[in-house]
């Protein structure tokens, strides 16, 4: 059995985990030393060897987008730190920020360093005040330390930071729109050429990575690409967090090596809650594909996931059990879809109010059999014709259930109604007439 390999959660349950003395007495702040003692190519070049790729969705090469960035030419060039996190079912990097903000905090120093940045922003989803609070005070006592701020250990670096909290919206995750949002517009998609790399911030060469990215990279720093690469897969290296939630007696934060499988997360987390079965779920966020019980064993790494059908996105692995209707829980998202939706494209803005209408027909029993056809094309309509991936995102749920439970939409019309009663579903002990109403 694959067993798990806690480095950024190493120390979440020593007293006072999110302060600077404890992240020092757990090596704290040596890889920046060590940072600050290298040639910054070769950094790069360290960050490229270890194959880490961007924890924030889309796997991206980190090493390889720092290389993008075109060489100095005197002027200003930004790191920015995408921690909007506002996926359903992802809650990896606000559980890292609240426990371990250091982490965080030295990534940044370090990755600025590399790239020949002078000041990095924090973007943070507004409505977590108090991770705000956490981080702003992680980066004060940084500065006070002398890890941030003017001439840097002695090296003659600078770099100053700022925590900037967002209004809350789930496109300010996008990296173009966040860097629009953080300039102080309305946090919408760019067009993209040109990449943020070329004109992002201010129109300066900007890099733009999740949390989780560029906590990795003190402890590559540390330990060395090589073992960094001595655990996950070939093309998926590393270790990286995989958030259980819902219908599982042990929900949390599973620091494991990429490739491991949902069977083995869940012998680790006591399995589906007791008495009930794996119906369907998510390998990263409801942006993916749904999986059933049959992919109990597919690896949790980028290529094995894609093969099978989905994504591995944020590996926010959301448990359903028999006691869900599926139906339900892809209004839901597609609710989500319709509210976040910032209307700048007709397919997304358009298509997901539609679905929404379906959607709810169906669960009620209402419409017929050609609506699934419907949603079908209108999902076909979306994917690949919307401007950024959350409208690609937000089909995801629709196909790959229409797919996996067309029986089950139908039950809903044969039944005049949703079969299922949403009580059982709920965590917590709510009769029925205490479950919203849909
Ligand atoms: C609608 C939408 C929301 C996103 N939200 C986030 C987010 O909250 N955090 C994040 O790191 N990336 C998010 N992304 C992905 C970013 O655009 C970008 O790929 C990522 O920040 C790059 O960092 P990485 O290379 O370190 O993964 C989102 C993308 C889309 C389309
Ligand atoms: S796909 Fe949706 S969120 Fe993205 S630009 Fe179009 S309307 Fe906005």
């Amino acid at each position: 059995m694959t067993t798990l390999t806690p480095v950024l959660s190493a120390f979440w349950d020593a007293e006072r985990s999110w302060s600077m003395d404890t992240y020092e007495a757990h090596d704290g702040y040596r890889a920046l030393r060590k940072a600050l003692d290298t040639p910054q190519a070769d950094l790069i070049q360290l960050v490229k060897d270890s194959g880490l790729r961007g924890r924030g969705g889309a796997g991206f090469p980190t090493g390889m987008k720092w290389g993008f960035l075109p060489k100095p030419d005197g002027g200003p060039r930004y790191l920015v730190v995408n921690a909007d996190e506002s996926e359903p079912g992802t809650c990896k990097d606000m559980p890292l920020m609240m426990a371990a903000p250091q982490f965080l905090v030295e990534g940044v120093a370090i990755t600025s360093y590399a790239i020949g940045c002078h000041h990095a922003f924090i973007y943070l989803r507004g409505e977590v005040v108090h991770v705000y609070r956490r981080v702003l005070r992680a980066v004060e006592e940084a500065y006070a330390k002398g890890y941030l701020g003017k001439n840097i250990l002695g090296s003659g670096f600078d770099l100053e930071v700022t925590v900037h909290a967002g209004a809350g919206a789930y496109i300010c995750g996008e990296e173009t729109a966040l860097l629009d949002s953080l300039e102080g517009r309305r946090g919408q998609p760019r067009l993209k050429p040109p990449f943020p790399a070329v004109a992002g911030l201010y129109a300066r060469p900007t890099v733009v990575n999740n949390v989780e990215s560029i906590a990795s990279v003190p402890p590559i720093v540390l330990n060395g690409a090589d073992w960094f690469t001595s655990m996950g897969t070939e093309r998926s290296a590393g270790f990286g967090f995989f958030s259980l939630s819902g219908h599982v007696t042990r929900p949390g934060q599973y620091e494991a090596p990429l490739g491991v499988t949902l069977r083995e997360l869940l012998d680790m987390a006591g399995g589906v809650r007791e008495g009930h079965e794996l119906k369907f779920w998510t390998p990263g966020g409801s942006s993916t594909p749904i999986f059933t019980a049959e992919h109990l064993d597919v690896p949790l790494d980028f290529e094995s996931v894609g093969k099978a059908g989905s994504m591995l996105g944020t590996r926010a692995l959301q448990i359903f059990d028999e006691t869900t209707c599926v139906v339900r829980a892809v209004d839901r998202w597609v609710d989500f879809y319709a509210h976040e939706s910032c209307g700048k494209c007709t397919p997304c803005r358009e298509g997901n109010y539609w679905m929404k209408q379906v959607l709810h027909r169906l669960e009620h029993g209402q419409g017929d059999e050609a609506d699934l056809d419907k949603l079908l094309d209108i999902c076909d309509n979306i994917l690949g014709r919307s401007f950024c991936a959350l409208g690609d995102g937000a089909t995801s749920p629709v196909t790959s259930s229409i797919q996996h439970f067309r029986d089950e939409y139908l039950a809903h019309l044969t039944h005049g109604g949703c079969p299922f009663d949403p009580a059982k579903s709920a965590l917590s002990a709510l009769s029925a007439s205490e479950v919203p109403a849909r």
